[in-house]
């Protein structure tokens, strides 16, 4: 699987060059079709990111966002994803909220993951079985090497049917919901987002160490992602051979 990697000086750099990646990505995803459609992930690090793509010349009358996992927490939370996503990048696109599709986390895990994969079966029209094709998806990666809310160990890692599943992230006492890897898979385009050197010895796993999703489960993206383009910046990547 061909790796691309794009390697700034400094998180800022790599939060400008992976919004002006997923700019250039929807851009074309729009002339292509009526509606686009993104999911995003949280944590801190994309709040950057957001920023510089909320000023992207985009016609994001047209443009779906989404949710690559969500604490199960209300939006008001400091530990909603969807409340950072709110401040950075829906609020300054002026993103129509008819287009945002947020996962209830207040409504509990399980309700929650029911709701948003009932909201994604709707907008992407599925048939019984079919799984959505989202035209990108931008996907962190955690110290563990975990991506969206599967966490080393956690047995939907080999999931490749599902849509979106709650799960419990012992670690963190925490409920959470996430798109399921079959989902993360069938994306036309990924980006992983990754800086500061708190991330190298992970990255180092993911890009260079041995196939081990279960354990290292950002290698799903590594080597079963479609046009994954990874997004770092030099401390990040020290390890990287
Ligand atoms: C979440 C994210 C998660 C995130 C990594 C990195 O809900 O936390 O979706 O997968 O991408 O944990 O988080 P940081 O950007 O905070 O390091």
């Amino acid at each position: 699987m061909s790796l691309h990697l794009h390697v700034s000086a400094t998180a800022e750099e790599a939060a400008s060059a992976c919004a002006s990646y997923l700019a250039s990505v929807l851009a074309v995803a729009l002339a292509g079709e009526p509606a686009a459609s993104i999911a995003v992930s949280g944590g801190r690090t994309p709040a950057l990111m957001f920023d510089a793509l909320s000023r992207a010349e985009l016609d994001w009358r047209r443009l779906h966002v989404f949710w690559v996992d969500e604490r199960a927490v209300a939006p008001a939370d400091p530990m909603s994803n969807y409340g950072m996503a709110d401040r950075h990048l829906i609020r300054p696109a002026r993103i129509p909220q008819k287009n945002v599709h947020r996962i209830e986390g207040e409504a509990g895990a399980h309700e929650a993951a029911a709701r948003y994969e009932e909201e994604i079966r709707r907008f992407f029209g599925l048939r019984p079985g079919e799984l959505p094709r989202f035209d990108v998806i931008q996907c962190g990666i955690g110290e563990d090497a975990h991506t969206a809310s599967l966490f080393p160990g956690e047995p939907l890692i080999e999931d490749r049917q599902g849509i979106a599943a709650a799960v419990r992230v012992a670690r963190l006492e925490q409920w959470r919901i996430t798109l399921l890897p079959g989902v993360l898979l069938a994306a036309q385009n990924t980006v992983v987002l990754a800086s500061g050197a708190e991330k190298a010895s992970a990255l180092r796993r993911v890009v260079d160490g041995p196939y081990d999703p279960v354990q290292a489960p950002a290698q799903l993206l590594r080597h079963h992602g479609r046009n994954v383009h990874w997004f770092i910046d030099r401390a990040a990547a020290a390890l990287l051979d």
